[in-house]
């Protein structure tokens, strides 16, 4: 994980610098450190913790080349000592970095004994030392003779003080984006700090080095071979990825999901029903295995779409934990379809699943909200969530987008497949209407007194059946991550076979049961658990009132297709647990021990 930002050209403050990385933050807020050019020598200043940590001890200076680094510790305690900028024995190479280094300790061990000294535990500190060891008065090549040497993943980006007009930065198996503005090339993990700089980006591939110097880029592979990259235009504005107002980002991004499922509607919801033009040249209708591949969040959209697409055809379809699947002996054949869901499109586990399938000849679509991560650059199509930057820690909007496409898509390919009915037409319909029904829903949804009560229990039992399981994960997963508060989930009818052992009055139970085809069923395993004396909370549609007398409390959603459920319920098992974090004093924008992207394994 990890978070790095490169600036060279026209002068600019450490303070803007530090702004800069403060866009990276969700990346991890171990520690943050800033190097930049001073009296003609490299100043490096770190602090643990937040970067507003960091922001309270620069005094503001300025520079014409500076880079920045937030930190999610992988080798060595979040200290000072462990924080980037590295620097080398003379003090003149500085460098960031995002990844790990796996031989680190080999090439650590061969430094030693030609005498360098190490001062912090990190890997990064090892790749200081090699370039120095490898300078012969031009940083680029002695990056390009270092880089060859490492294994493992790592963007980078080297300053040095013989050569106060270049910056160096590499990419292997973590982002790097570089963005030209007039008097001032900026490189960063994600496009967030550029965009305020210039919208036309460059995605960084692996093996690439990048040279800038003199307002100019060039990049080549690691043998100093140009390499020529696409610009992308990025219509993302600044203020999109602010707060605007809210209290929290996570907040704001809720707030964002009408708009959200417009933008993944452009082009895809039509007169003519769902169009993927994205997948028109997949042979669709030969498909009769769906394999998905997701971690986290994305793990129980993939579920949803698993309920929704076997309801309605002869699909086989099956969902996978990324760090299990890529492990498994996968079995492929031409007519598999795989499928990949990542947000960020950089998550290491699902990175590696969608290599595996495609070294074993699968087609692989990618769901992503990242134009050009890595996944959808190594994926044969992408379908874009078009959420627009998520800057919380946890999936929100990003979460509704992804069950927006995934509708879209199991849509299209019951269309392809000629089993489209007049249930999933009932279903296209509702889907069409989603962004006016979620900005009535913000509108009128108050959790607030729910929250206030619920906040002092210390455990939670999320249920839910068919294809409001996957929201019962959803919603233990989004509470526990941002609350600590112990939230597990089941199938409702599997409480009898083990988790009913844990119900007693200090053990709520959040059931997710709107009137569907196996509501009565749910409807007994709530009974059940009224009768250990848990408190029942319940989450069902607004003409169902067959919970009074027996939830405790019940919170409605619009009456909706039973298939679209998930959707509707999406932002109120969010909002009860962000609701719930900000009440218990935690800051729900960045969950302690996680980050946003996870690029390692
Ligand atoms: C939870 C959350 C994570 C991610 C998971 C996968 O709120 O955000 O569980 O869903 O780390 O991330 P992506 O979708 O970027 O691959």
């Amino acid at each position: 994980m990890c978070g790095i930002v490169g600036i060279i050209g026209t002068e600019f403050s450490i303070k803007e610098l530090v702004d800069d990385l403060q866009k990276l933050e969700y990346r991890g807020y171990d520690s943050a450190g800033i190097a930049f050019y001073k009296d003609g020598s490299i100043v490096v200043q770190k602090a643990t913790g937040k970067i507003s940590n960091l922001r309270d001890q620069i005094t503001n200076f300025n520079t014409s080349v500076g880079i920045a680094h937030t930190r999610w510790a992988t080798h060595g305690a979040p200290t000072d000592e462990n924080a980037h900028p590295h620097t080398d024995c003379t003090g003149k190479i500085a460098i960031v970095h995002n990844g790990i280094i796996e031989n680190y300790a080999e090439i650590k061990e061969e430094l030693k004994r030609k005498g360098h000294k190490f001062k912090s535990e990190t890997d990064t500190e090892v790749i200081a030392h090699l370039i120095e060891e490898n300078f012969e008065g031009d940083l680029y090549k002695a990056v390009l003779k270092s880089v060859k040497m490492l294994k493992g993943a790592y963007a980078i980006v080297v300053m040095h003080s013989d050569m106060k007009d270049t910056l160096v930065a590499a990419r292997k198996g973590s982002p790097l984006v570089l963005g030209r503005a007039e008097n001032k090339v900026i490189l960063a993990s994600d496009v967030t700090p550029i965009i305020k700089y210039t919208k036309d980006v460059v995605f960084l591939e692996d093996g690439d080095v990048a040279l800038l110097k003199n307002g100019e880029y060039k990049i080549t592979d690691v043998n100093g071979n140009i390499v020529l990259r696409k610009v992308y235009h990025i219509d993302w504005d600044e203020a999109s990825a602010e707060k605007g107002g809210y209290k929290h980002f996570m907040l704001k991004e809720i707030n964002e999901e009408p708009e959200a499922i417009e933008s993944a509607f452009v082009g895809r919801i039509t007169n003519e029903g769902p169009i993927l033009t994205e997948l028109k040249e997949f042979n669709l209708e030969k498909v009769e295995k769906i394999k998905l591949v997701a971690c986290g969040t994305s793990y129980h959209a993939g579920l949803v779409f698993k309920y929704f697409l076997e309801k309605h055809s002869n699909i086989d379809v099956e969902v996978d934990v990324a760090s299990e699947f890529r492990y498994r002996n996968i079995h492929i054949d031409d007519k598999t379809l795989v499928i990949a869901i990542s947000q960020s499109g950089e998550t290491a586990d699902t990175l590696e699943s969608v290599r595996l399938v495609k070294s074993k000849g699968a087609r692989v679509v990618a769901i992503s909200n990242v134009v050009g991560s890595t996944i959808t650059r190594e994926s044969d199509v992408t379908i874009l969530m078009n959420a627009g930057p998520e800057i919380g820690v946890a999936a929100t909007k990003t979460y509704v987008n992804q069950l927006v496409v995934l509708y879209i898509l199991g849509m299209y390919i019951l269309k392809e497949q000629n089993m489209w009915n007049e249930e999933v037409e009932k279903d296209f319909e509702f889907l069409k209407k989603a962004p006016e029904i979620f900005r009535k829903l913000l509108n009128d949804i108050n959790l607030e007194e729910y929250a206030a009560y619920y906040k002092n229990y210390h455990h939670f039992m999320y249920i839910g059946r068919g294809i409001n399981y996957p929201s019962a994960l959803e919603g233990a997963l989004k509470l526990k991550e941002i609350s600590y508060i112990n939230a597990t989930a089941y199938p409702a009818g599997e409480l009898k076979h083990g988790p009913i052992a844990l119900l007693d009055p200090t053990f709520p139970v959040f059931a997710i049961a709107p009137k569907d085809r196996l509501f009565e069923k749910t409807k007994s395993n709530i009974e059940e658990s009224k009768a250990r004396k848990s408190r029942i909370i319940s989450v069902t549609n607004e003409s169902n009132k067959d919970l009074e007398g027996i939830s405790d409390d019940i919170i409605y959603v619009p009456d909706s297709p039973e298939d679209m459920y998930p959707l509707t319920i999406s932002p109120v098992i969010q909002l009860f647990a962000y609701l719930i974090a900000d009440m218990r004093g935690y800051d729900p924008d960045k969950p302690r021990n996680l980050a946003k992207s996870v690029t390692v394994e």
